[in-house]
């Protein structure tokens, strides 16, 4: 793991437009730093997937359309705190359905604190975690024979350029089987006065989250970074929809890594892009779903209309 992340680190930053993976946001302290994101009062994604999850949980039941008595195993790509997924969990219970609950998380400090609490509040759920990247258990989900729903909720897919999304949903089709289902939680495209705050909060949680990256990457890589020489640099343009998170190097320096064995040059101004976050619209998505096995049959949006989760059939 430590290897791929001085790979990773060492492609990105050798790159004319240097670039840095954000699935190595989530250290404890990133996971730590995410869950105070959510609760920003800019961060209107969580709070708007939340009200679909808490008003609509019936109909997202009901748009499964499962047998109570057929078992089934729901798969979560990503679930964090689980917080959303809870609402699920207690109706699916309660209405006596037959499923294992199954979620996957690069992170194994959040999958931990996952299956702690879900032992506690809903001890009535058999819980299956699995740790690894989304790319790599996809493999590995076609080993039963079961009907499968996987959530792939809060946007997370935006994490992905719009071909590498076509690219993971192929690949998760191609894993699934005939009317399997994948229930899509989606940022929606807005104005930029209300996405850029998202990812550029008053109290500085998102900056901290984004130089998070230096930190640990001095931490486990033996990195030279001086984190009062990057600036967090958020941007985002209603022309192409999506939200990027720049470090912007404030003076020209240079930057050694041990890990990777090599020094890294940063011009005054030069900017590493951290994360991309999309944002989209039915167009966009059916774009992407073009290639794939998947079609829209749902879509569920909070009053605002600020997100949806979109419920796609495998064909
Ligand atoms: C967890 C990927 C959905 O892109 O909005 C939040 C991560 N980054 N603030 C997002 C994030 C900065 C988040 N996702």
């Amino acid at each position: 793991m430590i290897d791929q992340f001085a790979k990773d680190v060492d492609a990105g930053l050798s790159k004319a437009e240097k670039t840095l993976p954000s699935k190595y946001f989530y250290d404890e302290k990133g996971d730590a730093l995410f869950v105070q994101i959510m609760k920003m009062p800019e961060y209107y994604l969580t709070r708007s997937e939340m009200e679909i999850f808490s008003d609509q949980t019936q109909a997202l039941v009901e748009s499964f359309q499962t047998d109570k008595d057929v078992y089934f195993e729901l798969i979560e790509l990503g679930p964090g705190d689980g917080t959303k997924t809870r609402k699920l969990l207690e109706v699916l219970s309660q209405e006596g359905y037959q499923y294992e609950y199954m979620p996957v998380d690069f992170s194994k400090n959040a999958l931990d604190k996952l299956e702690q609490s879900l032992q506690k509040n809903l001890p009535q759920v058999s819980v299956k975690p699995k740790h690894g990247d989304y790319f790599d258990m996809l493999g590995s989900v076609k080993d039963s024979h079961h009907p499968k729903i996987v959530l792939f909720l809060g946007s997370n897919i935006g994490n992905m350029s719009d071909a590498l999304a076509a690219r993971f949903l192929y690949q998760l089709g191609a894993n699934l089987s005939k009317d399997d289902k994948l229930l899509l939680g989606a940022d929606l495209l807005k104005s930029a006065d209300i996405v850029l705050p998202a990812y550029n909060d008053e109290r500085g949680i998102t900056r901290a989250f984004n130089l998070n990256l230096l930190q640990r990457i001095n931490t486990e890589l033996g990195g030279s970074f001086d984190l009062d020489g990057f600036e967090h640099a958020p941007e985002y343009h209603e022309s192409d929809g999506i939200a990027k998170s720049y470090l912007m190097s404030n003076c020209e320096q240079l930057v050694e890594i041990k890990a990777t064995g090599t020094s890294y040059h940063f011009g005054a101004g030069e900017k590493i892009l951290t994360e991309i976050s999309r944002k989209y619209n039915d167009d966009i998505l059916n774009d992407i779903l073009e290639e794939t096995d998947f079609f829209i049959t749902a879509r569920f949006t909070d009053k605002a209309n600020y997100f949806a989760d979109y419920l796609l059939n495998r064909d």
